[in-house]
C-alpha cells in the first residue's frame, strides 16, 4: 500500500540540503520544487525512492521513469507540441530540471469560469487548443497518458497550450491508446469541471478537425466509453 508513510519525505535528501527550494506539489511519486538553475526561475521535479520497494528494482524504475519522462518530453517538443524546456537530468538526485512556464494551469481557469457559451469566447479557444495539441502529439505517435487539466498551463505571454508531466507519456500509433488518452481527459472534465458544461465536445470537434487519424481514435473512443460504464455497472 502506499501511504504517506511509505514515501521518502526526509529531510537528508540531497537536493533538499544544496539549495533552498520552494515546494509546489508532494505527490506520491514525485515532489516538485521551485528554484533557480543558472540565473534562470525553474522547476525541479524529484523522483523519490519507494520504500517498500526491493531496492534494486526500486532504483531501475526511478531511472526509467526519470529517462522515459524526459525522452517522451523532448519528442512531444520536436513534434511542435509547446513544453517546458529540459534544462537538466540528473541520475543522481533523481531530479529533472525544467523552464518554468508562468502562467495558469486550465484547472484553475476551468474552475474560476462561467460555464459555457462563455462571452468572450475564451473557453471555446481553451478547448481548440485542447483538441489541436492532442491531435498534434496523437498523430505523431505519442500518448500523454495523463491527460488532467493539472497538466496543461496557459503560457501567460505566449497564449500557448503548455503540456507538462509526461511521466506516463508513451510511444503508440494504436487508435486504441489515443482514445483512451482522450477518455482521461473526458473523465477529468467530467469530475472535476461538470458544471463549465460540454467542454469536451468542442476539444473533440478542434481534434477531428486537426487530426488526419480521428475517425479510427474516435470510433475506438466509443468503445472504450462503453467498457468505462460497464465497468462501473459490474463495481
Ligand atoms: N514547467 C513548469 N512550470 C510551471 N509550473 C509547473 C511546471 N511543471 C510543473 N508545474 C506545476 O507543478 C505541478 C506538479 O507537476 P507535475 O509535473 O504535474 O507533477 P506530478 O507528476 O506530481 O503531477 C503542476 O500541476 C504545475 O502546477
Ligand atoms: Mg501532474
Amino acid at each position: 500500500m502506499e501511504t504517506p508513510a511509505n514515501n521518502n519525505n526526509n529531510s537528508n535528501s540531497v537536493l533538499q540540503r544544496s539549495v533552498a527550494m520552494r515546494i509546489i506539489k508532494q505527490g506520491a511519486e514525485a515532489r516538485v520544487f521551485e528554484s533557480t538553475f543558472m540565473g534562470k526561475k525553474v522547476v525541479v521535479k524529484e523522483r523519490f525512492s519507494k520504500k517498500y520497494r526491493h531496492p534494486v528494482l526500486d532504483s531501475k524504475l526511478t531511472l526509467k521513469r526519470l529517462y522515459g519522462e524526459a525522452r517522451t518530453l523532448a519528442k512531444a517538443r520536436k513534434l511542435g507540441v509547446a513544453t517546458p524546456a529540459l534544462y537538466a537530468i540528473d541520475f543522481v538526485t533523481n531530479t529533472l530540471t525544467f523552464e518554468f512556464v508562468e502562467g495558469t494551469s486550465i484547472k484553475d481557469i476551468l474552475l474560476q469560469s462561467a460555464p459555457l457559451p462563455s462571452p468572450d469566447g475564451k473557453l471555446e479557444e481553451i478547448a481548440s487548443k485542447i483538441g489541436r495539441t492532442i491531435a498534434r502529439l496523437h498523430d505523431g505517435g505519442l500518448i500523454h497518458g495523463d491527460l488532467t487539466t493539472s497538466n496543461m498551463l496557459l503560457d501567460d505571454k505566449t497564449g500557448q497550450l503548455v503540456l507538462i508531466d509526461f511521466g506516463l507519456g508513451s510511444t503508440s500509433t494504436l487508435p486504441e491508446d489515443k482514445a483512451v488518452d482522450l477518455y482521461v481527459l473526458e473523465r477529468a472534465l467530467l469530475s472535476m469541471h461538470s458544471s463549465i458544461g460540454p467542454l469536451m465536445s468542442l476539444v473533440l470537434a478542434a481534434y477531428n478537425k486537426s487530426s488526419k487519424y480521428w475517425s479510427s481514435t474516435l470510433n475506438k473512443l466509443a468503445a472504450v466509453r462503453m467498457r468505462g460504464r460497464k465497468r462501473v455497472m459490474v463495481g
